[in-house]
């Protein structure tokens, strides 16, 4: 397995880290040759500033767009904690996308049987042959403190997934159950992008991009075998490294 390298980007304020997220975004949107550009959102409340920013903008070919999740919490859609009702606030609900691109991870159904009808759904769109791996154009990622990312969290079973596309995980430290693409997935993406910021993030990104691989939290486990690593970081997120 060859490493990608990874283009570290550091922006002085959080306002260019998003401006600049979006161009890629929207450049790889608009100058991609196929008919569907298929994008996994990332949770959390690093990227709401951009998916505000994406409604906004003119220039999206929102045609192509099919619209994946990277994680969920298991809790229905409606409920303060999910990354679908996130994502559907700042974008999904006024952007001008059908809801078949729209794949939510539906979670209210149970762990498992999402994680099942989920991965199925990745099959299908993908038409992937048994043992064969989703390319999705870009996955977007953030990073919590503690070096996880999507819900793959230190020292929870989901990191050792090898075989499934999509899984349950049971995340101790916050005694809950969460829903994740796999590495697999993760490694098999044309590009990944990071958002990072905030001071909070500098220990982990230290963690993150330095040192032997096998010692780095889960996100710098992510290095698709045959894509774009970028990491975007505010000067704060970036604040431990050389
Ligand atoms: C989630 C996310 C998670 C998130 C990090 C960072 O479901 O929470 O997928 O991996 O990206 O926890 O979250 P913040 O952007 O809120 O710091």
């Amino acid at each position: 397995m060859t490493m990608t390298d990874t283009e570290l980007h550091i922006f002085d304020t959080t306002e260019e880290l998003y401006d600049s997220a979006l161009e890629t975004l929207r450049r790889g949107l608009n100058e991609h040759e196929g008919n569907h550009y298929r994008v996994v959102l990332s949770g959390g409340s690093t990227p709401l500033r951009l998916y505000e920013l994406i409604l906004e903008d003119g220039g999206f070919d929102w045609h192509k767009l099919r619209i994946f999740f990277g994680d969920e919490r298991t809790v229905p859609p409606d409920h303060p904690d999910s990354n679908f009702r996130a994502a559907y606030e700042t974008l999904l609900d006024a952007a001008p996308i059908p809801n078949d691109a729209i794949f939510r991870m539906q979670c209210e159904l149970g762990a498992e049987e999402a994680a099942r009808r989920y991965e199925q759904a990745i099959r299908d769109e993908f038409k992937l042959a048994p043992g064969e791996l989703p390319r999705f154009d870009l996955i977007l990622l953030g990073m919590g403190a503690d070096g996880h990312t999507a819900s793959l969290f230190p020292g929870t079973p989901a990191l050792e997934e090898r075989e499934r596309l999509v899984v349950p995980n049971p995340v101790p430290q916050l005694d809950t159950t969460r829903l994740t693409l796999t590495f697999p997935v993760l490694n098999a993406a044309r590009s990944v992008l990071f958002l990072v910021t905030g001071s909070d993030k500098a220990p982990a990104v230290r963690q993150a991009l330095t040192g032997d691989i096998a010692d780095r939290p889960p996100a710098g486990q992510v290095h698709p075998t045959a894509g774009r690593l970028l990491w975007y970081l505010d000067r704060e997120a970036a604040a431990e490294l050389e």
